[in-house]
C-alpha cells in the first residue's frame, strides 16, 4: 500500500523511448516501481511528442481523464514532459492546473528534483533550453536487457520547413567518442549484444566538437569504426543519416565493420525537387537515387527503409507522381509514410497552398498501396534464405519474434528467449514479417 508507483506513457520517436528509459531509471532509482493502473499510481508522466499528430488533443484530452482521479487522490503527481512541454511550457498548466510538473527535453536529470519541490511548492516547471548531461548519462530502466539506445548527439541543426525538431530540441550537441565509446563498453560488459546510435542527423555528428589536442573534428565514421572493436558487442544500428551531406567514408566504414547491420534508415521526404526545395532539403531526386545505388553496391544485401511525407504545401498532383515514380525506383524494403501536418512554428505551417485533406488522403492510401506491393515483393525474395535473427521476444499466438540483421521481422515456433541468436530458414512472406523455421540457436545470452 505504501509502495510509490509511477504510470509512465511514451509517445512519439525513439529518442523519446530513450528518454522514457531514463524517467523509468530516475523514479525507479528513487524507489518507485511501475504500475499499469492510473488509479494505482502516485505519479503519473506522460513523455510527448510534438512532431506530427495532433499531440496537443491527445495530451489534454489524457490529461482531462486524469483529472477526476487527481481529484479523488490529490497525492497524485501528473508530469508532462517531452517535446511537448519543450514547447508549450506555460500553456500546459494553464490549460490544465492540475498538471504539477512540465519537463522539457533538455531538464531531465532534474526530475526528481521537481517532483519533490511539487511536494510543497505546487507546480513546478522547467524547460530551459541547454542540455547539461547526456540522456544516456543517467541511470536507465530498459524495456529489454539484450538491446540499448545510445544517443550520440541531440538536437539538429537542419532546418526543414515542416519540421518542430530544432524548435524543441535546440542546436546540434555531439558527445565525444571516448564518452559514447565507455558507454558502449559499459553496456557490452552488462550483456546488451545490439546497440541503436541515436542522432537527428548522423552525418553532421562532431561537427560542433573538435578531436583533444587536435583542430580536427571527429567524424561519424570514425565512431562506428571504433564502436565496431567493442567486445561482445554483435550488432550496431544507427538512425538517422541525411542524404544530405551522406558521405563515403559512412558508406566504407560501414561496408567494412563486420557489427554494423546492413540496414539504413535513409529519409527521402519527397521524390519531387520542387517540394524537396521547398521542404529545405539540399538534396534533388537523382542524387538520392544515386547514393542509394552506392549504398548497395558497397553494401550487398542492405535492406533500406524511408521517411515519406505526403501533401506538403503546395505538392502537385505531378509532384506526388515524381514521389511515386521515385518509390518505383528506389525499392524501399520499407517506408513511414505521414501526412503532412503544419505544426505551429514551422516556416510550412505558414505557406500558402496547403492541400485539402480529401487530397493528402487520396495520394496517401495509392503510395501506401504502392509500398505495401514493394515490401511484399522484397519479403518474398527472402524466402529459401537462411538469416540470423535475434530474438526479441514472444508475439501474438505465443511465436517468436525477432529481427534479421536487415532489420526484418521473422516470427518462428518455439520459446526462445530475448537476446538468444538463432538461424531461421524462411519459408514464407507477409508485407511486414517473415515467417521463419529453427535451423540452430547459436549464441544464448544471459
Ligand atoms: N508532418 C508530417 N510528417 C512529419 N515529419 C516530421 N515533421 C512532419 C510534419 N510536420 C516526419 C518526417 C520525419 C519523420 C520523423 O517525421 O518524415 O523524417
Ligand atoms: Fe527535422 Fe530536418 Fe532536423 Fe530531421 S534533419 S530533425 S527532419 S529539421
Amino acid at each position: 500500500m505504501n509502495e510509490r508507483r509511477y504510470l509512465l506513457r511514451t509517445f512519439g520517436c525513439q529518442m523519446n523511448e530513450h528518454d522514457s528509459e531514463r524517467i523509468a531509471g530516475l523514479l525507479t532509482a528513487d524507489g518507485y516501481v511501475s504500475t499499469e493502473d492510473a488509479s494505482d499510481a502516485s505519479v503519473v508522466v506522460f513523455n510527448t511528442c510534438a512532431i506530427r499528430e495532433n499531440a496537443d488533443n491527445r495530451l489534454y484530452g489524457n490529461l482531462g481523464h486524469l483529472r477526476p482521479l487527481k481529484q479523488k487522490n490529490p497525492r497524485m503527481r501528473i508530469v508532462v514532459a517531452g517535446c511537448l512541454a519543450q514547447k508549450d511550457g506555460g500553456t500546459i498548466q494553464q490549460r490544465a492546473p492540475w498538471v504539477d510538473v512540465v519537463i522539457g527535453t533538455h531538464a531531465l536529470p532534474g526530475l526528481l528534483d521537481l517532483l519533490h519541490r511539487a511536494e510543497t511548492g505546487g507546480p513546478q516547471m522547467d524547460v530551459s533550453e541547454v542540455t547539461e548531461v547526456f540522456p544516456s548519462a543517467l541511470p536507465a530502466l530498459r524495456g529489454v536487457s539484450h538491446h540499448a539506445w545510445v544517443s550520440i548527439a541531440v538536437g539538429c541543426d537542419n532546418a526543414c520547413t515542416f519540421c518542430i525538431v530544432p524548435l524543441v530540441r535546440g542546436p546540434q550537441r555531439s558527445r565525444s567518442i571516448g564518452d559514447v565509446l565507455a558507454e558502449v563498453q559499459g553496456l557490452a560488459r552488462r550483456g546488451v549484444v545490439e546497440i541503436t546510435l541515436l542522432g537527428q542527423n548522423v552525418n553532421t555528428f562532431g561537427r560542433d566538437l573538435t578531436v583533444p589536442g587536435s583542430p580536427r573534428k571527429p567524424l561519424f565514421a570514425e565512431l562506428l569504426r571504433a564502436v565496431n572493436e567493442v567486445e561482445d558487442l554483435r550488432r550496431i544500428r544507427f538512425t538517422s543519416p541525411h542524404p544530405h551531406d551522406f558521405t563515403p567514408d559512412v558508406i566504407d566504414a560501414m561496408a567494412e565493420s563486420d557489427k554494423v547491420c546492413e540496414h539504413i534508415h535513409f529519409p527521402l521526404q519527397s521524390g519531387s525537387d520542387r517540394v524537396l526545395k521547398a521542404m529545405q532539403r539540399s538534396y534533388r531526386r537523382e542524387r538520392y537515387l544515386e547514393w542509394l545505388e552506392r549504398i548497395r553496391a558497397a553494401i550487398p544485401g542492405i535492406a533500406v527503409s524511408t521517411d515519406i511525407i505526403v501533401g506538403f504545401p503546395g505538392e502537385t498532383g505531378d509532384d506526388f507522381g515524381e514521389t511515386l515514380d521515385l518509390v518505383r525506383r528506389a525499392r524501399f524494403d520499407q517506408a513511414y509514410t505521414f501526412q503532412y501536418s503544419p505544426r505551429p512554428g514551422t516556416r510550412a505551417a505558414t505557406m500558402e497552398d496547403q492541400v485539402p485533406k480529401p487530397v493528402v488522403q487520396e495520394r496517401f492510401d495509392r503510395l501506401v498501396a504502392l509500398q505495401e506491393a514493394i515490401a511484399l515483393e522484397g519479403m518474398r525474395a527472402q524466402v529459401g534464405s537462411t538469416a540470423e535473427v535475434l530474438v526479441e521476444g514472444t508475439g501474438r499466438k505465443g511465436r517468436t519474434q525477432g529481427r534479421t540483421r536487415t532489420n526484418r521481422l521473422v516470427h518462428l515456433d518455439g520459446e526462445h528467449a530475448p537476446g538468444t541468436f538463432l538461424d531461421a530458414r524462411i519459408v514464407a512472406a507477409h508485407p511486414h514479417h517473415l515467417d521463419g523455421e529453427l535451423v540452430r540457436e547459436t549464441v544464448a545470452v544471459g
